[in-house]
């Protein structure tokens, strides 16, 4: 008998049954008065989530078209923009700011570290920037930037916009538009929200609203704000088509976290996150981000010497678990596994055991329990 599959890769991650139930309701029609609410509702519950902000839009696409909506929106060809990368999709921005004729300088981590704050200071106070993107938490790496410690910084230039990529952070890792001095942020359903992929979700400060007002016509169509703001203001109206379903299990999950308790959805995520690498590094992993800048929404783990990489993730699929490789430099030397989301105990028990059987099929040297028991210890904690 085959195994049920776990998908542990960093997103989509599980969808949970009451979220699915809402995906697979009929369709409407987008003006039927049931969803126009629906999806009313939906905006007033995520609005304030993460702090007060001026807008939310939530549109049809994936975490890449909130990354090029910020820049879209608040930026225009000639403008110096600042890219904090610490990894894969840090960089994803230097090809969209270039495309767009942005002057772009680049600060870099080595893959495993986080550009400080310090470093993005020196280079704001050097020239006038009109923003700056950072990646909360890079999921090539598993490295999670200084989000509070960066908005104090900006708050020193208050005419460079903050871009805050959260994809794979949002919902998970804390974040707040106000106290932090985010001007945008923004994740893709399919991650710590824990709704199948279709999804933008963008949340925007009155200064980035400012900002997209004072650059009129811009060139790009469907990620312009000033396209959706009609929508998000009154969802009776059109500008392209909703994602209904999608609205409705976003609606769910936002129940779901709302249940939760956001502080208490950060804190369980901390919780998981530290437990799943102990058990890495009690089974002989290393875990690639150094530890004072490890997020806690993955893992992205290197294999001991000598594992055959495609052979420890068929197997490891075979025992029922999904997991991510590694990309850039690291593709062929780790794994990366998600636990951000509705992942719960039995998901990660389940996921470390499974690991655990690969390694012994794989004829790794391993002690089976070893990793299921330092797991369950820090859960116990
Ligand atoms: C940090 C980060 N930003 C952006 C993206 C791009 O999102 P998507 O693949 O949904 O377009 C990803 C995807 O994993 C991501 O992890």
């Amino acid at each position: 008998m085959e195994n049920r599959r776990l998908v542990m890769i960093p997103g989509p991650t599980p969808v949970v049954r009451s979220i699915q139930a809402q995906m697979g309701r009929d369709t409407v029609a987008f003006g039927d008065p049931a969803f126009v609410k629906d999806f009313r509702n939906t905006l007033d519950s995520l609005k304030d989530l993460f702090g007060k902000c001026e807008e939310v839009f939530v549109i049809a696409g994936t975490g890449t078209l909130g990354m090029e909506a910020a820049v879209a929106n608040t930026t225009k060809a000639g403008d110096n923009i600042l890219i904090v990368s610490n990894g894969f999709f840090g960089d994803r921005f230097i090809d969209i700011c270039e495309r767009k004729g942005l002057h772009v300088d680049i600060l870099q981590a080595e893959w495993g570290l986080a550009v400080t704050p310090e470093e993005i200071d020196k280079k704001l106070s050097e020239k006038h920037y009109a923003a700056v993107t950072v990646t909360h938490v890079d999921t090539a790496t598993g490295t999670c930037a200084p989000a509070a410690e960066i908005g104090k910084v900006l708050a020193k230039y208050p005419d460079t916009m903050y871009i805050l990529d959260g994809v794979c952070a949002t919902g998970g890792i804390e974040e707040n538009l106000e106290t932090m001095n985010i001007d945008i942020l923004f994740t893709g359903s399919q991650k710590a929200f824990g709704v199948a992929p279709g999804l933008t979700m963008l949340w925007a400060s009155k200064a980035a609203m400012e900002r997209r007002k004072s650059l009129g016509t811009i060139p790009e169509y469907y990620c312009d704000f000033e396209k959706w703001l009609p929508v998000m203001h009154d969802t009776s109206k059109y500008f392209a088509t909703p994602a209904v379903n999608m609205v409705w299990a976003l609606q769910e999950s936002v129940r779901i976290i709302r249940e939760e308790g956001i502080d208490a959805r950060y804190a369980r995520h901390i919780k998981n996150g530290r437990a799943m690498q102990t058990a890495f590094e009690a089974l002989g992993f290393k875990v690639l981000a150094d530890r004072s800048c490890r997020a806690v929404t993955l893992s992205n783990v290197i294999y001991p010497d000598g594992v055959n990489d495609a052979q420890f993730r068929a197997i490891l699929a075979e025992e029922g678990v999904m997991v991510g490789g590694g990309l850039g430099p690291y593709a062929g030397k780790m794994f990366r596994m998600g636990h951000m989301g509705n992942i719960d105990i039995h998901d990660m028990v389940s996921a470390i055991a499974a690991v655990e059987r690969a390694m012994f099929r794989s004829g790794m040297k391993v002690e089976l329990g070893k990793g299921v028991g330092a797991l369950m210890a820090e859960l116990l904690k």
